[in-house]
């Protein structure tokens, strides 16, 4: 199959979802941009078009995708609502926000891995809006990488991981945010933030004051133990080197890059910092802009590969706060290696 890229702009966008919404409705995956990363688009109510996305990521089979909507009538058409859901949807939507609610029966279990609940999101980024509306049906859409891999925040990177296999790739440039959204479940009790983004624990405690974060987010998983995310059983993230961390200061991170036998090394680094690194290296953004961090990670992991590294460290900060996003892909990309320096 050949696949396409078309450079989206404001004059061929009629255009371009005409085309996009013919092969969504013809059973085909469509790569398309949102506001937080790529996404592998397939029509939500086409079971087989949801197996094609499986197959195309090599994706576990009870790992379930996200549910893309463009308004509220699809939503209700999808997912049980309630008081938590519809007032976090109404502050947060359309953007980086993903809610798991409990499905209804238009939901199939090719989406949920045979789960009660559907997670679902409305996307703020106007090409997927428009196409997502343009369609008419709702959009099973993971991000658009081989599954394991760094989430794709160019159409080049999606081009790299799926040519040959999807027909189409829509390029609406780099990812605005390029981390994945916030994921909270509002199913229990309370509601749970199961993975961090750009909308952060205390921006929803606004609306959701006894929110809980799951514990899923800091530690590794006990095998047998229930999971809440199908998602964070598997490793994530991760180019073909092998990832550390280096928790502490820059000073600890230089000293430790020393001990090393030089080998097929790199780091990754915050800019200004690259001039001191005994080793080469790649920046993933400005040590106090977690959005610039959150622009540049998955093109830094994936630039790992293009140089060939065996290892690369990679330095990280405290854990907490608007960094927690961010740290949160690096500890899966590491699967939780993470060495402290002073
Ligand atoms: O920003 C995003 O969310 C991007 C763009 C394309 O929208 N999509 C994305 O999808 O990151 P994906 O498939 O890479 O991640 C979906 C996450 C997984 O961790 C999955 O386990 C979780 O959402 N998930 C999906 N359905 C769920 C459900 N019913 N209950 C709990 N977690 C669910
Ligand atoms: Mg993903």
């Amino acid at each position: 199959m050949e696949t396409e890229i078309i450079l989206v702009t404001e004059e061929n966008l009629d255009e371009v979802v005409q085309k996009a919404t013919k092969l969504l409705k013809n059973g085909e995956l469509v790569g398309m941009p949102t506001e937080t990363v790529y996404g592998l688009a397939a029509n939500a109510f086409d079971k087989d078009a949801v197996k094609k996305i499986y197959k195309a990521k090599g994706r576990p089979a009870d790992n379930p995708v996200i549910v893309h909507i463009s308004d509220f009538v699809m939503l209700r058409d999808i997912a049980e609502v309630n008081e938590i859901a519809l007032e976090l949807a109404k502050e947060f939507w359309p953007g980086p926000l993903t809610l798991v609610l409990n499905k209804k029966p238009s939901i199939s279990d090719e989406i949920t891995c045979s789960l009660p609940t559907v997670a679902v999101r409305m996307p703020s980024n106007y090409i997927s809006h428009a196409v997502i509306s343009a369609a008419d049906v709702p959009l099973a859409a993971p991000s658009a990488n081989l599954s394991g891999k760094p989430s794709s925040t160019t159409a080049k990177h999606v081009f790299d991981d799926f040519f040959g296999k999807i027909p189409l790739i829509l390029d609406g440039g780099p990812s605005e945010l390029g981390i994945e959204s916030t994921v909270v479940s509002v199913v229990g009790e309370k509601p749970v933030l199961l993975r961090p983004g750009m909308i952060t624990l205390e921006m929803l405690a606004t609306i959701a004051p006894d929110i809980q974060l799951s514990n899923s987010i800091f530690e590794e998983l006990e095998s047998g133990k229930p999971v809440e995310s199908p998602g964070i059983k598997y490793k994530h993230y991760s180019p073909n080197a092998e990832v550390i961390l280096v928790k502490g200061s820059l000073e600890g991170f230089i000293r430790h890059l020393k001990t090393l036998t030089h080998g097929n090394i790199c780091a990754m680094c915050f800019d200004t910092e690259q001039e001191k690194i005994p080793i080469p290296s790649i920046s993933y953004g400005d040590i106090n802009d977690h959005f610039s961090q959150g622009r540049r990670l998955f093109s830094a992991l994936r630039m790992v590969d293009k140089l060939g590294s065996s290892k690369v460290y990679v330095r990280v900060t405290e854990d907490e706060g608007d960094y927690l996003a961010i740290y949160n892909r690096l500890l899966r990309a590491a699967s939780f290696k993470v060495i402290e320096v002073e």
